[in-house]
């Protein structure tokens, strides 16, 4: 494992409340914050914690964009961009043109190329790959992260900053940040939460049985890379 930091909580609500005094902290510099965020279920609470927070922090400087989107309407439940907006960007004042939503209703391939050039236009660039101040991702149970999934193992690499990506038992089309792009952050965090991780993850940190044929085991980032884990996940001494 690359080098990382291991931050292992009691249960995830003092995960989230940890995390979002960290992101809350940061947001209070008032510096301009270029900052990727992951979907699925895990960031909920996070969201929540922050959007309560809403009057104390000022969000002018900072930009907003995705990990990844599920190719579906903005107005879909299963859309990353409406979970974000029912449960923060609906309670907090951020400017609009701060927040580069992945259009999930596009053609795939058509946004994928779009948004990898909002990328190139709005953040820094590092030997041509955009660079992130900072990187949420999730995990899921197969180890995958962001919409890179283990049988997609060449998203990893590439000269694209985003591509498509497809579901592997739904089939379900994703656009998705590509693994030059994570590992260009300056900061990464994965908040990983619920005892369906463990097994994967305690692979991954002890570079056991398949931990390669994970693609949350080959973000690197040249930045700081850190995990934000529940009990259930990795027990201390384990
Ligand atoms: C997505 C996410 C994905 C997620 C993991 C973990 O679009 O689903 O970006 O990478 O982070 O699947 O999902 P949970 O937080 O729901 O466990």
């Amino acid at each position: 494992m690359h080098p990382a930091q291991l931050n292992i909580f009691t249960d995830p609500e003092t995960l989230a409340q940890s995390f979002a005094r960290e992101l809350a902290a940061q947001i209070a510099t008032g510096k301009t914050l270029h900052l990727a965020l992951s979907g699925g279920s895990t960031p909920k609470r996070l969201f929540q914690i922050l959007a309560s927070a809403h009057q104390e922090l000022d969000w002018s400087a900072v930009h907003l964009y995705w990990g990844d989107e599920r190719c579906v309407p903005p107005d879909d439940e299963q859309s990353n961009y409406k979970m974000t907006k029912d449960l923060l960007l609906a309670q907090i004042v951020i400017p609009e043109e701060n927040v580069h939503r992945i259009r999930g209703e596009a053609e795939p391939a058509a946004e994928a190329a779009r948004y990898g050039k909002v990328l190139g236009e709005k953040l820094p660039q590092s030997d041509g790959v955009p660079v992130f101040d900072w990187v949420l991702l999730g995990m899921g149970s197969d180890g995958h992260t962001a919409s890179i999934f283990p049988h997609q193992m060449e998203l990893l690499e590439g000269k694209e900053a985003c591509a498509v990506a497809v579901h592997p038992s739904s089939g379900q089309r994703r656009v998705s940040l590509t693994g030059p792009v994570l590992q260009a952050a300056r900061r990464v965090s994965f908040l990983i939460t619920g005892a369906s991780k463990r097994p994967v993850f305690t692979e991954i940190i002890h570079r056991q049985g398949q931990w390669e044929s994970y693609p949350t085991a080959h973000v690197r980032p040249a930045g700081h890379l850190e995990f934000y884990l529940d009990q259930s996940v990795l027990h201390v001494g384990s």
